[in-house]
């Protein structure tokens, strides 16, 4: 038998509705047996055709249902792309462009440029792709990436310009033959000059922080740190400072949204770090979190209140640059997994969007057919299925983690007022 309810309950997971009639939303038996199984809190069961006006917010979920339902390419509801519900509220939705599909799929520019207010590449603007070797430069996959960005009233990032990972040979050679500073003034000086006044926030330094690594300010070490010292951080903000006044230096870093023991320490080093890089008037605008959910990991939403609180509380705005659900650990049926998927997220992006100084999220890629957990194979799932860690699936088509991202950006505070103030300076 089909029931109707609230969509409180249901929408939390982001679970697939059936259809709507008289205003109320309908959940079909299978929906409805996960919404059992996983326990989910329903606010409020009414009997399907019952008379009486509908709540404003069952209309809304109405209108969000046939968007989901009609998502398909072709499909002549036409509905809004997330970047409309996040614009609503004055935030952005964007993705990461993979430059292979863009060339070859028609349909893969679609979907970006249908969905997001912002992009940036995946790869072309990392060291190895973009300077391959001392004598050659290799600019094509991003330049065609900011033309894409034009051509479709996009924003564009800009990633990344000092990082361990994606240096070539021949850098790494340079940096331990202590020509470190000058090879890290003439890249940023090469690759943000290229692009300066079209980025509107560079990934300055990414990843730099690793506890593990035993220093007492808890830096990884990396071959800049190696060559340059602690100040290394420093220097990258001040140079692109003075490349691209107008684009906002971000300090990108992983691992520091889920719980646990060595999470911890991580969010220690870096409130640690953006203090005395505060303290010191480094030029850092931005502080980026990654946003690489996993499922193998606990959740704890007040955990990561209070880091935001902090990181917002010494003046940074935040952005989420590569969000996605690592689904490993979630069970192999595909509704049940997404389900699972649509759920972390929400959770995730509910604790994220309530902090005002949060202005963009951005996903690393969207569609789980270009995803790099499905792409690199030391990220695959153990039972080989492709991970279902994105807004679009493999034909385009949204998936119930798109209706959880729609539904926490629409439900979001309007962080209009806070944008306005952060994104001066
Ligand atoms: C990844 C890309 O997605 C892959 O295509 C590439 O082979 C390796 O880099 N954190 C980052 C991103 O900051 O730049 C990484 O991107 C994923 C992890």
């Amino acid at each position: 038998m089909f029931q109707s309810w609230t969509i409180e309950g249901i929408d939390r997971l982001g679970l697939g509705l059936s259809r709507c009639r008289n205003g109320h939303s309908i959940v079909d038996e299978q929906s409805e047996r996960q919404i059992r199984q996983l326990r989910v809190r329903t606010v409020a069961v009414t009997s399907e055709g019952r008379a009486g006006t509908p709540s404003r917010r069952t209309v809304l979920a109405g209108t969000a249902l046939a968007a989901f339902s009609g998502s398909e390419p072709g499909s002549a509801l036409a509905p809004e792309g997330l970047h409309e519900a996040a614009r609503s509220k004055g935030l952005t939705y964007g993705s990461a462009v993979n430059i292979t599909p863009l060339r070859r799929d028609p349909a893969y520019g679609r979907a970006i440029g249908r969905e997001c207010g912002l992009v940036v590449p995946e790869n072309e603007m990392k060291m190895i792709y973009a300077w391959p070797e001392p004598g050659r430069q290799a600019f094509a996959g991003g330049d065609e990436t900011l033309a894409f960005a034009k051509a479709n009233g996009q924003r564009l990032r800009g990633t990344t310009l000092v990082w361990h990972n994606a240096l070539p040979d021949w850098a790494k050679a340079r940096i331990e033959r202590r020509e470190a500073e000058a090879l890290m003034r003439r890249w940023i000086g090469l690759i943000a000059g290229r692009y300066r006044g079209r980025i509107e926030s560079w990934d300055v330094v990414n990843e730099i922080i690793r506890p593990e690594d035993g220093r007492g300010d808890g830096l990884r070490r990396t071959p800049w740190l190696d060559a340059i010292g602690p100040g290394y951080v420093d220097l990258a903000f001040a140079i692109l400072r003075e490349t691209d006044p107008r684009a906002a230096g971000l300090w990108n870093e992983d691992d520091l949204e889920m719980s646990a023991g060595w999470v911890d320490a991580r969010r220690t080093a870096v409130l640690e770090k953006l203090a005395r890089l505060k303290a010191r008037n480094v030029p850092i605008r931005r502080f980026g979190l990654q946003g690489h959910l996993n499922s193998t990991i606990p959740f704890d939403p007040e955990a990561l209140r209070r880091f935001l609180g902090e990181v917002a509380s010494m003046g940074y705005a935040i952005e989420i640059t590569e969000f996605d659900v690592d689904d490993r650990a979630f069970p192999a049926d595909v509704a049940l997994r997404d389900a699972k998927v649509a759920d972390l997220a929400r959770r995730f992006l509910d604790v994220v969007l309530d902090e005002p100084a949060v202005l963009n999220v951005t996903t690393w890629d969207i569609t789980n057919a270009n995803s790099w957990l499905n792409t690199s194979p030391q990220r695959r799932r153990p039972d080989g299925l492709p991970q279902r860690a994105l807004p679009l699936d493999e034909a385009y088509r949204r998936t119930p983690l798109w209706l959880a991202m729609r539904r926490a950006f629409t439900d979001a505070p309007d962080h209009r007022t806070a944008r306005a103030r952060l994104r001066l300076g």
